[in-house]
């Protein structure tokens, strides 16, 4: 019998570099810990990169999955669909009452979804500018917003009309907005970008610019959204409103959805015909996904989030004080977070964590990044943070 990787490297093409030997085989999982086929545990400071936000097959996710699946698994969006509905009310009223949401499969839909509406809004209007550094996906647009030339470079030419500010720099968007402007397009927190916060001053300087200008703000949250940062959205941090927001990742507790919402007036932009998606709001996926934001919504429940984030810090702050040499810097907000490294032993460090039972990400070979499950115990958090300090031990000799 051939194994998984003898399989995966015949049929599967390789876009994501999983190494055998190196990289496990996962076949299970249950709250903050998977397993691998080897039946070796692994606590997940990952979260399927920020995907897992109510942790591994949550009971309440588990269930509404089964019960619809026996109910209903698809039909097409050419019908009324009831969790569909029942899922945009509590994501709308939640986020910005009033508007009203298209669902998509993916991150990157959701932002193609955006793009859209927003060259659509005004006919003479169809200049995009996004971040330096950002990522908004993979698709041919999305991939044109990712301010990342790295991943355009072998797909040109990519497409027209996208331009591209410097992160926390007001006057560089303030520079490139022209009468063909359709839309400002940033993630409050940069996450593949390396975990950078957007500045107070950033946040409302941008949305006057396009109050001034008359060009569409949009905020990607589809990797710092969902409670990751205390709150459900990271604007409410800001208290900046976008006029249209994407979400994806952590909204379906591990099923594919995407996200994008208006609000009034942009929300009847899209009309029929202009868009579609055959299985964006899917029934399976809406059930997971409102049982997922029923648990996020509870109270107490991002208070904790921001509580445990601070933690967070604070140990990675004490690693940043006790390893002068290797660590230089915390970036993120709740339970995204980074470290920044002095010395290039990312990649070394999250392969030594792998094979002590931690599952972390490394962004390039200076930035360690943590997005481990909102439902992560205190103590299963700390246990991970002994880890890490115990390699960093190691690394900074
Ligand atoms: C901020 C942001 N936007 C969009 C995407 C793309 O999402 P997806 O991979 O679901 O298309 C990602 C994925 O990492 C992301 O972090």
């Amino acid at each position: 019998m051939k194994s998984i990787q003898e399989l995966e490297s015949t049929y599967i093409i390789n876009t994501y570099n999983r190494q055998p030997g190196m990289t496990p085989c996962l076949v299970r999982g249950e709250g903050s810990y998977v397993w691998d086929d080897s039946g070796k545990k692994y606590l997940d400071f990952l979260g399927g990169l920020a995907v897992n936000v109510v942790g591994h097959c949550h009971p309440a996710v588990v269930e509404a999955i089964r019960e619809q699946a026996g109910l209903l698994i698809h039909t097409s969006n050419l019908y009324y669909g009831g969790p569909q509905a029942e899922l945009a009310e509590v994501l709308v009223e939640n986020t910005m009452p009033g508007g009203k949401v298209f669902f998509a499969n993916s991150g990157a839909e959701a932002n193609e979804a955006a793009i859209k509406l927003a060259r659509k809004n005004k006919a003479d209007r169809y200049k995009i500018i996004t971040a330096e550094s950002s990522f908004h996906g993979r698709t041919l647009a999305t991939v044109t917003a990712t301010g990342q030339p790295k991943y355009q470079k072998p797909f040109a030419p990519v497409v027209e009309g996208f331009s591209y500010g410097i992160f926390n720099d007001l006057d560089s968007f303030n520079n490139l907005v022209d009468d063909q402007t359709a839309a400002i397009m940033i993630e409050p927190i940069q996450g593949e970008g390396g975990v950078y916060v957007a500045e107070d001053s950033f946040m409302k300087g941008l949305r006057s610019l396009c109050d001034r200008e008359g060009v569409l703000l949009i905020f990607d949250e589809v990797q710092c959204g969902m409670g990751r940062t205390g709150e459900l959205w990271a604007f409410e941090h800001y208290g900046v409103m976008p006029d249209l927001l994407t979400a994806a990742k952590g909204l379906g507790g591990g099923l594919p959805i995407g996200a994008m919402l208006a609000r009034e007036p942009y929300r009847d932009v899209l009309q029929p015909g202009d868009h579609a998606s055959t299985f964006g709001g899917n029934p399976v996926v809406c059930r997971a996904a409102l049982a997922v934001l029923r648990i996020l919504l509870r109270q107490g429940f991002l208070k904790e989030v921001a509580e445990k984030g601070a933690c967070l810090r604070q140990d990675l702050e004490n690693m940043i004080a006790t390893y002068p040499a290797l660590g230089c810097e915390y970036r993120g907000m709740g339970l995204i977070s980074a470290l920044g490294l002095k010395k290039p032993e990312a990649k070394n460090i999250q392969a030594k964590c792998t094979a002590e039972g931690l599952l972390i990400n490394a962004i390039g070979e200076h930035t360690l990044r943590f997005l481990p499950p909102l439902t992560i115990s205190r103590s299963e958090l700390e246990d991970g943070l002994k880890t890490i300090r115990r390699i960093l031990d190691e690394f900074n000799a």
